[in-house]
C-alpha cells in the first residue's frame, strides 16, 4: 500500500484528481469505479477543473458506482444516482449510457447484483477503485463482519453507518436500513485502489485499514492484500500510524516513480493474472 499524507483535504483531493486524470490520459476508454460520501467530493471537483484545463476526454470512459440505498429511485436526492450527477457526472458532461450505477428500486435485488458483476466483467473489469472509508472501517457499504472474498449483494447497514449518514437526510428514521453494494471481492479486482480519508473521526479507521491485521471486523483492511492502493488522507485522518515518518520517507523515495501500475495498460503484467496462468501451468 502507497500511504501517503498531504497538508490538508484541498491538497489530498487535488492529488487524488491527478491520478484519476493519469488513469484516463494513459487509457481513454478507462473504467472508472467511484464513490460517494463527502470525501470524493473534492476529488470530482478538482477533476472536472482539470478535465477542463487540460482539455482531457472522458467520452470513452465508462463508470460504475460502489453502492446505492435500497429504495431510493434515481430521481430521489440523497439517491447516488443524483449525488453522482451532482457532483461528477455533468461536469464532465457524461452520456447516461457511460454510467453505472446499481438500482435501489429493481424488482429483483438479487438478480441486480449478479447483472452488475456481469456488467464489470464485460467492460474489462474495473482500472481504477475510488474509496472512502467509513467511521466503522467500511468500503462501500461492506461493514464489519462482510466476506473479505463477498461479491455484489443486498447488505444491511451498520448502525454506526445509519447515524453517520443521518446528516444528509432530514430525521435519522429516513436513511434507508440496507443498500446494494459490491462486494470486498469485486473491489479487490481493481487494478488500482485508490481510497481517500479526512479527519480526525477517520485515524481510527485508517490506522486500522494501514497497520491493524487483515480482518473483517475492518473491512478495508482487505486492501493490505492488494498490489496497487494508494491512500491518501489529510493530516489529522494520519494522526494514529504509527510508522508515519517512514511512510513519508518512502513517499519522497518513490517521488519520481509511476503513481500507476504497469498493468493498466498491460494487464498481462498484474501479478493476479500472473499467478492464475502458473496455475494453469501447473495443472
Ligand atoms: P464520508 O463517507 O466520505 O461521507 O465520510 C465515507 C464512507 O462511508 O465510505
Amino acid at each position: 500500500m502507497f500511504v501517503k499524507v498531504e497538508k490538508d483535504y484541498e491538497e489530498m483531493s487535488q492529488r487524488g484528481a491527478e491520478i484519476v486524470a493519469e488513469v484516463v490520459r494513459q487509457k481513454p476508454n478507462a473504467v472508472l469505479g467511484l464513490a460517494t460520501g463527502s470525501t470524493p467530493e473534492g476529488l470530482y471537483k478538482c477533476l472536472i477543473d482539470l478535465a477542463r484545463k487540460q482539455n482531457l476526454d472522458f467520452s470513452q470512459v465508462t463508470t460504475f458506482n460502489l453502492d446505492e440505498y435500497e429504495g431510493l429511485p434515481a430521481g430521489h436526492p440523497q439517491s447516488y444516482h443524483a449525488f453522482m450527477w451532482e457532483h461528477l457526472f455533468e461536469g464532465l458532461g457524461l452520456r447516461e449510457e457511460q454510467t453505472n450505477l446499481l438500482s435501489g428500486i429493481a424488482g429483483d435485488l438479487a438478480s441486480e447484483c449478479v447483472e452488475y458483476e456481469e456488467k464489470i466483467r464485460r467492460a474489462g473489469g474495473i482500472d481504477i477503485q475510488v474509496l472512502g472509508i467509513g467511521g466503522d472501517g467500511h468500503i462501500a457499504f461492506c461493514e464489519p463482519g462482510s466476506s473479505l472474498a463477498g461479491r455484489t449483494s443486498v447488505v444491511a447497514l451498520h448502525p454506526q453507518t445509519i447515524s453517520d449518514n443521518a446528516r444528509f437526510f432530514e430525521t435519522e428514521r429516513e436513511v434507508p436500513r440496507r443498500a446494494l453494494s459490491m462486494g470486498i471481492g469485486t473491489i479487490s479486482e481493481a487494478r488500482t485502489c485508490l481510497i481517500l480519508a479526512k479527519g480526525e473521526g477517520k485515524a481510527d479507521p485508517w490506522s486500522g485499514m494501514i497497520e491493524g491485521p487483515v480482518t473483517s471486523q475492518c473491512p478495508a483492511s482487505a486492501l493490505q492484500l492488494h498490489p496497487w492502493t494508494i491512500a491518501i488522507s489529510d493530516t489529522d485522518a494520519a494522526s494514529k500510524l504509527k510508522n508515519l515518518e517512514y511512510y513519508q520517507h518512502v513517499a519522497r523515495e518513490r517521488a519520481d516513480q509511476p503513481v500507476l501500475p504497469p498493468w493498466i495498460v498491460r494487464p498481462e503484467l498484474d501479478p493476479r493474472r500472473q499467478a492464475e496462468r502458473a496455475i494453469d501451468t501447473n495443472a
